[in-house]
């Protein structure tokens, strides 16, 4: 994609490589991170498989397109966390946002300044309508990122989803592109 990679005050959003592994796998694997995410934590074999087939490209034309940043500091090397968008309708240019972020990279800004570039691509040069964002209700941090970014709440759904075996709830946040930047804050 020639718009790529994104530079931020203090980040590059990149595609992902093989060589970007073990920097995935070392926060992929731990529970704090999965607590929210209504999966187990991932297995190296499944972050290689996840890494394979970023390889083969990216496609943003049909719908479950999706395209995985890699965030990465300025002047550091090393893949902090990542922000993902996925054209969830291609036909009504809509698009989900998400991110993960290394713990030990937390509370520092990276995944609201992150998460900014990738909304300002996605109401750029990808052409989304709609960004919206899916979260458990308990995830408060995930919460203030999208208030941040000045998004909506739109949906409180109440026990739409099964955590192991307790029930979840989640918000629905999103922001329209005539919004961005207005909103952020
Ligand atoms: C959700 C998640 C990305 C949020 O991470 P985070 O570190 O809280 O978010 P940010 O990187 O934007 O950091 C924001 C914090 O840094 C602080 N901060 C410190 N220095 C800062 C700086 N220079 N610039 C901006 N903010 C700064 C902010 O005040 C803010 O603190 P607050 O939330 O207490 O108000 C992270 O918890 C995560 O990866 N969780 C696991 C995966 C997950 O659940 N993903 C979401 C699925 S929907």
């Amino acid at each position: 994609m020639t718009t790529l990679p994104l530079d931020t005050d203090r980040l590059r959003l990149r595609l992902f490589g093989p060589a970007d592994l073990d920097d995935l796998y070392a926060y992929q694997r731990l529970p704090e991170v999965a607590r929210y995410l209504y999966r187990p934590p991932l297995t190296r074999e499944r972050c290689e498989e996840s890494l394979a087939r970023r390889a083969d490209g990216t496609g943003w034309t049909r719908d479950g397109d999706d395209l995985v940043l890699a965030v990465c500091r300025r002047d550091e090397p090393g893949v902090v966390g990542e922000i993902v968008l996925k054209l969830a309708s291609a036909r009504a240019a809509q698009a989900e946002i998400g991110w993960v972020f290394h713990p030990a990279f937390g509370g520092r800004g990276y995944a609201t300044e992150a998460a900014r570039a990738a909304a300002s691509l996605a109401f750029g040069a990808l052409r989304v309508h709609r960004l919206f964002a899916r979260l458990d209700t308990r995830n408060t941090g995930s919460v203030r990122v999208c208030e941040r970014l000045g998004m909506r709440r739109e949906a409180h759904l109440v026990e739409n989803d099964l955590d192991g075996d307790e029930w979840g709830s989640e918000y629905v946040y999103a922001l329209l592109a005539r919004e961005w930047p207005a909103r952020a804050v």
